[in-house]
Formats: C-alpha cells, sequence, structure tokens
C-alpha cells in the first residue's frame, strides 16, 4: 500500500518548483493529483507526467469563483477531496518606505486571502464528501523570522501561520476529523529564490550570503518539502494538527 493510496489532493501554485514537487510525490505514492495554477502550460506539462492519477485545473487563489468551480470539478472527476496543498505564493522585494499600499495589499491578497479562501471552501468539500482530511499550508520561515527587504511576505506568510492553527483547532473542537498544518521552508533552489538571487543584480553574491546564513551549509531542493507535503497527507501524521514543520537547514535554530 502507498503511502497516500485512495486520496485526493489539489495543490494550488502547481506548475513549477514546490508545488510541482509536491503533486509528482502525491502521485508517486498513490493520490489522485489535481494540478491548479495561473500558469496553465506550464502546469498541464506537470499533469502529462502524472498520467491518469493528473487533472489540470485553471486556479487563480484570489478568485473565490475559480475556488469554488475547482473544488467542484475536482469532485466531479476523482469521487472526493482529502488532501489541500495551499501552496501558491509570491513575494516583492521592497522593504516597508519603497512598498506601495497597493503593493503590500497584492502580496496578502495571493499568500493570505488565498489560503483563507483554500481553507473555507476545502472544509466544506471535504465535509460535504465524508473525508476525514488534511490541509497542508505552505508558509515560510519568513513567517517566523523578519527580513528587511520583505515585510509583505513576512506579514503574509505570519499570517498564513496563525490561520493554519485557528484552522486546526475549529476543525478539531468540531469533530470534523480534518487536520491543519503550517510548512515553513527556508531557501530552495526554485524559479522564486533564483528571482530574489538575480533581483540585487549581484547573483553569486546573494546567494553565497544566503547561504552562509543556512547551518547545513546547503540550499533546501523541493523534494525536500514535497517529503513534508506527503507526511502531512498520508495518515502517518494523525496525531499532528495545529503544527508547524520547519525545513532550513538549521537557519532560524540560530
Ligand atoms: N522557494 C523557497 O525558497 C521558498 C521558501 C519558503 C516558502 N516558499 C513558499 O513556497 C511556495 C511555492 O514557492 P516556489 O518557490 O515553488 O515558487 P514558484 O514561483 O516556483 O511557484 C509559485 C507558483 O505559484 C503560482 N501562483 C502565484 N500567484 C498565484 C495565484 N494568484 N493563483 C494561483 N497560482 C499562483 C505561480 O504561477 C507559480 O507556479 C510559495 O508559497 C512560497 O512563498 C518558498
Amino acid at each position: 500500500m502507498k503511502r497516500v493510496e485512495g486520496k485526493v489532493a489539489l495543490v494550488t501554485g502547481g506548475a513549477g518548483g514546490l508545488g510541482a514537487a509536491s503533486a509528482r510525490m502525491l502521485a508517486r505514492e498513490g493520490a489522485k493529483v489535481v494540478v491548479t495554477d495561473r500558469r496553465e502550460g506550464e502546469a498541464r506539462a506537470v499533469v502529462e507526467e502524472l498520467g491518469a492519477s493528473g487533472l489540470f485545473l485553471p486556479l487563480d487563489v484570489t478568485r473565490e469563483d475559480q475556488w469554488v468551480s475547482a473544488l467542484a470539478r475536482t469532485v466531479e472527476t476523482f469521487g472526493r477531496l482529502d488532501v489541500l496543498v495551499n501552496n501558491a505564493g509570491m513575494g516583492i522585494v521592497k522593504d516597508v518606505e519603497e512598498m506601495s499600499l497597493d503593493e503590500w495589499r497584492f502580496v496578502h491578497s495571493v499568500n493570505l486571502d488565498g489560503v483563507f479562501l483554500g481553507c473555507k471552501h476545502g472544509i466544506r468539500v471535504m465535509r460535504e464528501c465524508g473525508s476525514q482530511g488534511s490541509i497542508i499550508n505552505i508558509s515560510s520561515i519568513a513567517g517566523l523570522v523578519g527580513v528587511p527587504q520583505f515585510p509583505a511576505y513576512c506579514s503574509s506568510k505570519a499570517a498564513v501561520r496563525m490561520l493554519s492553527k485557528s484552522v486546526a483547532l475549529h476543525c478539531a473542537y468540531k469533530g470534523y476529523g480534518i487536520r491543519c498544518n503550517s510548512i515553513h521552508p527556508g531557501y530552495v533552489e526554485t524559479a522564486m529564490v533564483e528571482a530574489l538571487a538575480q533581483a540585487g543584480g549581484q547573483a553569486e553574491k546573494t546567494r553565497a550570503r544566503m547561504l552562509k546564513g543556512i547551518p547545513a551549509g546547503r540550499f533546501g531542493e523541493p523534494d525536500d518539502v514535497a517529503h513534508a507535503v506527503v507526511y502531512l497527507a498520508s495518515d502517518e501524521s494523525k496525531l499532528m494538527t495545529g503544527a508547524e514543520m520547519v525545513l532550513d537547514g538549521g537557519a532560524t535554530a540560530q
């Protein structure tokens, strides 16, 4: 028996990076996986790798109407929803003095409103299909410690941490059997971190500075996060709710 055999998962922001790695590993471990994103071409390419276990659906996580239709299509196609990975996210590299109110709101709309909408409608759909499911919210170590160039990113990711705990407690006290946890990766080699390294125009220097802050001496790989996603998606973690998994090579242990 594979680790998430028979489960149906929906992953947001699944076109690349951590979302695509999580989708691939969930499918390898026996789940049916709905890969969603705003970037249709890249997301469809991931789904092609998954064969009959995969389905692409367009979903901009800031749009409540798209959440409602993507979740309905998931249940129509695969019969249920057991795992929701709220992974879609973005950042703007500007300090608090440079950032406009529109930019601040935009980051929060994707990173926080998107996760709120996922939790709200994910719980509803899991309950409708009688699933004791698992909601996995991808936060960041930027939700645990401050970063001067990322005020909106840090704020939104810190809020995801507390939203996750509140959702976990709500579901536990209501007796739904639905769990909710957050994952807090440090720097992982994806397009997002590459863009960050390039942002200052001195990519090699920036990468070296990032690496210096990681006691383990290496960046994370997308599969490091995907392993944590599969664990939280599986019944192996059935006692775990309202918790946070930090995957950062010791960066926040200092
Ligand atoms: N890479 C890291 O070092 C790192 C560290 C900590 C946390 N994270 C978090 O992990 C998650 C994945 O990041 P990644 O590194 O794979 O980044 P990525 O840029 O490779 O992937 C993010 C995906 O989210 C999608 N997306 C953005 N806005 C969206 C929206 N409104 N609706 C739907 N999809 C949207 C993008 O199209 C993209 O495919 C993010 O939440 C990010 O904040 C990443």
